[in-house]
């Protein structure tokens, strides 16, 4: 998967193009299904993990709101490029396995050759799985940490020259309430999890000086298409009797709480993470 961190290079260096490469352009007359807003106007956003669920949902509302955003997955990221078109945004896909460090700086390139500085960067990809402790290999405990956690640092380090330069920059990890409320079964994704928000702990105290804010999103139990085909009703039945709003979360409510974390009036919050949970958590 990835190389050694110690003989990295940087974004801009000549690296591996993406597999795969698309884009629609934005406006098409009549296509306009949600009124569109300025909030995120002029802004780039690169975000892992767009092609599905969660990360779909960022990516749909973000374009809703002005901004151009280029997607690193390694799913092909069509539908949800299509979806952004037809509510007149811009999405571009781009197939980036985000645990490659030569591929993520191939996908920083690729991006400011197609927009230019991306300023806002959100990690969303994740390797999501049950498993028993001791069913559990070192293998799968690897993959997980290099999707989840050493994808969330790649991405951070490929874009964070930029948001240096230009004094301004918004980075967001993905991580979950099962940190806070853990699940058996689930060691190595929580363990995952809790790295990245001291991942976001220690950036956000390096990087701050710079304008730059750095914070973790930590949704709960959220009805994404493949959560919904794979986890039964009665689950989410008792999760949703757990919290204090009495409805399961959709992947919408987890973009509107992104759609501020990277916005100008979220300058003074940096290092926390916040927790989307219908009050699950109480924490
Ligand atoms: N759905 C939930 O209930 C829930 C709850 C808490 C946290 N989360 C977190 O929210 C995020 C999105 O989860 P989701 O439920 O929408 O899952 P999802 O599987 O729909 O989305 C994850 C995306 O990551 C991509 N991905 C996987 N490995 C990758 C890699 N190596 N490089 C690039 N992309 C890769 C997948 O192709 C997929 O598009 C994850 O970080 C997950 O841990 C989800």
């Amino acid at each position: 998967m990835s190389g050694n961190i110690g003989h990295m290079s940087t974004p801009g260096a000549g690296w591996l193009r993406p597999r795969d490469f698309y884009t629609l352009a934005a406006v098409t007359a009549g296509a306009k299904t949600t009124p569109m807003s300025a909030k995120h106007a002029g802004k780039i956003v690169a975000i892992s993990g767009g092609a599905s669920g969660i990360g779909q949902a960022i990516v749909r509302r973000l374009a809703r709101e002005g901004a151009r955003v280029a997607i690193a997955d390694v799913a092909d990221c069509a539908q949800t490029v299509e979806l952004v078109r037809q509510a007149g945004g811009e999405a571009s896909g781009f197939v980036i396995d985000i645990s490659s460090w030569e591929q993520v700086c191939g996908f920083a390139d690729q991006v400011r050759a197609r927009y230019g500085v991306a300023l806002i960067a959100v990690h969303c990809a994740a390797l999501q799985f049950m498993s028993a402790f001791d069913e559990l290999s070192s293998e799968q405990w690897r993959a997980t940490h290099e999707v989840n956690v050493l994808g969330g640092f790649h991405l951070a380090k490929a874009f964070l020259p930029a948001m240096k330069a230009e004094r301004w920059g918004r980075i967001v990890m993905v991580a979950s309430s099962s940190f806070f409320a853990p699940p058996p079964r689930m060691t190595h994704y929580i363990a995952s999890k809790g790295a990245l928000l001291g991942l976001v702990r220690g950036l956000a105290a390096e990087v701050g000086e710079f304008g730059i804010t750095v914070n973790a999103l930590a949704p709960g139990l959220t009805r994404t298409s493949k959560a919904i085909a794979g986890v039964p009703q009665a689950h989410f039945d008792e999760v949703r009797n757990r919290q204090s709003i009495k409805r399961s979360g959709e992947p919408q409510d987890q973009a509107a709480a992104i759609s501020f974390m990277v916005s100008d009036d979220a300058g003074f919050m940096s290092g926390q993470t916040m927790l989307v949970d219908g009050g699950e958590g109480h924490v």
